[in-house]
């Protein structure tokens, strides 16, 4: 829409913007309001209703979501109007003609043959026009909050386009960032990502799916696809039960019971057997354990493609496993429309499957109030890139930054004369990060527009003009802006096609010529700010010596240049702390702090540094514990790590009990302090220890965390409270309880330190 129509509008955008958060606190008000997931039965009537009038033809039509390329422009092809006519597709992804949304909506619930309206989908992962920081940058917030506001506007702006389901949450655990996908994910820990997923699916859907701001959320990828060896993408996934269960199983299951109307499954195979045609998974587990009753698409092809996996002979072999497996909707593929019905009545699926699969999926369609409000409202223009979407853009790149290195450099006073370099200091497209196909350049707010408009003292020289690029021609001049500033400020990492779907790198450096630059200007013996904007951690311990301060924004989305100026000059405090543990070199993946102990843990006393090795030595195990002989047994930087722009010190913790029965609640308190001159904010976290079990147990696992935020001076108590309960864990008996014995307890800033208390856990 064109600025002048949008500000014609904004009047009665804000209307909508008033009416849904009324929506919005009604629902958070009435605590007892059912989850858009809760049994109706007056929904259930309406469904046997429907399926009552349906052909087999028109069942198999709603389980087609017709895929088009990202951005459909043109004509419409005839043959969908008539495929929608004949009532031969239930959803569309990727319309983005307003006037074509509405004109298949129109032919399908006026002309279709019992005028079941269509979905229109797309991937509004991390805003819609109004572009957040990449997932992994909100999960570095660790804050529920800004989750769910971001999504909340994605929806509120994407279904002014007719988009009233979205793929996202993307809820896979990542523990190795060659992983190209582990931009998209909610990090490494399952307590984290639990807490992330519930909050996404509350934004999306609005706490009220009926909503015609809200979309349906979509929980992906079910599931292990952030397992795939070697971070390569897609690649073959295997998983002992137990993992499965603790650590990838978590989130969704948060998702779902918060109401997720739909689920993902994942391209990858799970010990053998494709999620897509994986009974086991999609009906015992999701069905049946879960409780999940929206409906299940595949992903893009991921039917067909059961066929490359070697687990289908062909398409219609294809369709048949995904229909028997469970599978309610197929994305992009055919499997269904061009099978389903010979397989039917061949019987190697029954009728009563494909049933289950219409009624799932009108199911949702009747929750998204589709049937009843068929259109986008008329006045509801989404209210794109409104002011208070900005500042909630802005206030998540600053809660999701997070500061890894501080030689005393950071803030810089507002008077300092920077020299802005680097290849991400004024890319409006590559700070938006992996998908963005909705917001535009011109909207973004970069860091050197930041300071233009704030009239820093700087002098902006690229350097290298792209992350990729080799060349020194331009380091002459970049140097000469150095020397004549007080501080260098480097905007270095990734561009944003370098992280998300099927970019995986091996090496997970800073690419291009960028350390080399680095290194150069470090020659000047100016001060270096080295500001990181990627999809992953990125490894710098080939410059970390060399750079007086580091913070990593991430992607940070439209508004990252103000929430980066403000940051480094002292008006905001970077908040963030990481979501993933930071590897100091990709040899060191998969890494991830919620490790096994081993029979050899790795400790400091034992290690061998390679270089201290004499050489011609006879043969012996070195350390005899667990460690790379060159690196060690540490992440770079750990789990929950980021400093603040003061310090914080932890006293005094203290268990209520030594001892608790189950079900008895167990207080943890400590104190912190705020030692240094600055006000800030500290997240507390809370890591417990099951010392023996059935099956050996993680070294540590984040149970709790709070923000504190506390004057310079101040000292606060933080009390967390834990039951059996959040010591359950599932067993190689498939049993999920917690088990007596000793637990250790941690209350810190990060996975690697804190202060240490223990209880026992009795009957
Ligand atoms: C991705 C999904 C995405 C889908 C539709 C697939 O390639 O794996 O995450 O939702 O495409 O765009």
């Amino acid at each position: 829409m064109k600025l002048q129509q949008r500000t014609k509008h904004i009047t009665k955008s804000i209307f909508f913007i008033l009416l849904s958060l009324l929506l919005i606190n009604c629902a958070n008000e009435e605590k007892t309001t059912p989850k858009t997931n809760a049994v109706d039965d007056k929904i259930e009537a309406r469904i046997n209703e429907i399926l009552a009038k349906m052909t087999l033809e028109e069942k198999i039509g709603q389980t087609n979501l017709r895929g088009t390329s990202s951005r459909v422009e043109g004509q419409l092809p005839e043959e969908l109007k008539t495929a929608v006519r004949n009532g031969e597709i239930g959803a569309f992804l990727n319309v983005m003609n307003l006037d074509y949304v509405k004109e298949l909506q129109k032919i399908a619930v006026e002309e279709s043959p019992n005028g079941i309206p269509l979905i229109f989908a797309r991937d509004v992962i991390h805003g819609f026009k109004t572009l957040f920081p990449i997932p992994l940058g909100l999960a570095a917030s660790w804050d529920a909050e800004t989750a769910r506001v971001s999504s909340e506007i994605a929806a509120f702006e994407a279904s002014s386009a007719g988009i009233r389901w979205t793929f996202a949450p993307m809820l896979d655990i990542a523990r190795d960032s060659r992983w190209g996908r582990i931009a998209e994910s909610p990090g490494e820990d399952p307590y984290l990502a639990s807490i992330l997923g519930k909050a996404y699916v509350e934004g999306f859907q609005s706490n009220d799916l009926s909503s015609p701001t809200s979309m349906a959320a979509c929980a992906k990828h079910f599931i292990g696809y952030g397992a795939a060896i070697g971070g390569r993408d897609y690649n073959t996934v295997n998983l002992s039960e137990p993992l499965l269960r603790n650590i990838y199983l978590p989130p969704f299951k948060s998702a779902i019971d918060a109401g997720a109307a739909t689920v993902m499954s994942s391209f990858n195979e799970v010990n053998g057997i494709p999620v897509t045609g994986n009974e086991f998974l999609l009906k015992d587990v999701l069905r049946g354990e879960l409780n999940f009753d929206g409906f299940v698409v595949s992903d893009w092809d991921s039917t067909v493609e059961m066929i490359a996996h070697g687990f289908a002979r062909d398409e219609k072999h294809a369709g048949e496993l995904s229909a028997i497996a469970g599978l309610d909707m197929e994305m992009s593929s055919e499997a269904y429309e061009n099978h389903l019905k010979k397989l039917i009545e061949e019987g190697k699926v029954t009728e009563a499957q494909l049933d289950e699969f219409a009624k799932n999926i009108v199911r949702i369609k009747l929750r998204l109030n589709l049937f009843e409000n068929p259109y986008i409202p008329k006045d509801h223009t989404g209210n794109l890139y409104a002011e208070a979407h900005l500042a909630e853009a802005k206030k998540a790149a600053i809660k999701s930054t997070v500061l890894l290195k501080n030689e005393s450099i950071l803030p810089l006073k507002e008077t300092t004369k920077v020299a802005v370099i680097g290849p991400m200091a004024n890319k409006p497209h590559e700070q938006l990060g992996t998908w963005s196909f909705d917001g535009e350049r011109t909207h973004t707010n970069t860091p050197t527009i930041a300071f233009e408009k704030a009239n820093v003292n700087f002098q902006f020289v690229e350097g290298l003009t792209y992350s990729r690029d080799k060349t020194t021609k331009g380091f002459g001049e970049a140097i000469r802006a150095a020397k004549n500033a007080d501080v260098i400020l480097f905007f270095g990492g990734e561009e944003a096609i370098l992280s998300g779907e099927a970019h995986s790198r091996a090496n997970i450096d800073l690419p291009g010529a960028q350390v080399e630059l680095l290194k150069e200007l470090a020659k000047t013996g100016k001060p270096i700010v080295l500001v990181i904007m990627a999809g992953r951690p990125i490894t710098i311990t080939n410059i970390i010596d060399d750079v007086d301060a580091v913070l990593m924004a991430w992607h940070p989305g439209t508004m990252g240049g103000e929430a980066l100026r403000e940051i480094i000059f002292g008006i905001s405090e970077p908040q963030g702390r990481l979501p993933v543990s930071w590897p100091k070199t990709a040899g060191q993946l998969p890494y991830f702090y919620n490790h096994k102990n081993t029979g050899r843990p790795a400790e400091a006393d034992q290690f061998t540094q390679m270089d201290s090795i004499p050489i011609g030595v006879w043969q012996s195990s070195l350390g005899n514990d667990s460690h790379y002989l060159d690196i060690g047994y540490t992440p770079h930087f750990p789990f929950g790590y980021g400093l603040s722009y003061t310090e914080f010190k932890y006293e005094n913790v203290a268990v209520s009990n030594d001892t608790i029965n189950f079900n008895k609640e167990l207080t943890i308190t400590a104190s912190i302090t705020n030692t240094g001159k600055r006000d800030g904010t500290e997240l507390v976290q809370l890591y417990v220890q099951d010392v023996v079990g059935s099956i050996t147990r993680p070294i540590r696992e984040l149970k709790r965390f709070e923000h504190i935020h506390l004057k310079s001076g101040e000292t606060k108590e933080v009390t967390f409270k834990i039951s059996s309960e959040d010591l359950k864990f599932v067993n190689h008996k498939l049993i999920d309880a917690a088990e007596e014995g000793k637990f250790n307890v941690w209350v810190g800033p990060n996975a690697a330190q804190g202060l240490e208390s223990s209880f026992y856990l009795k009957e």
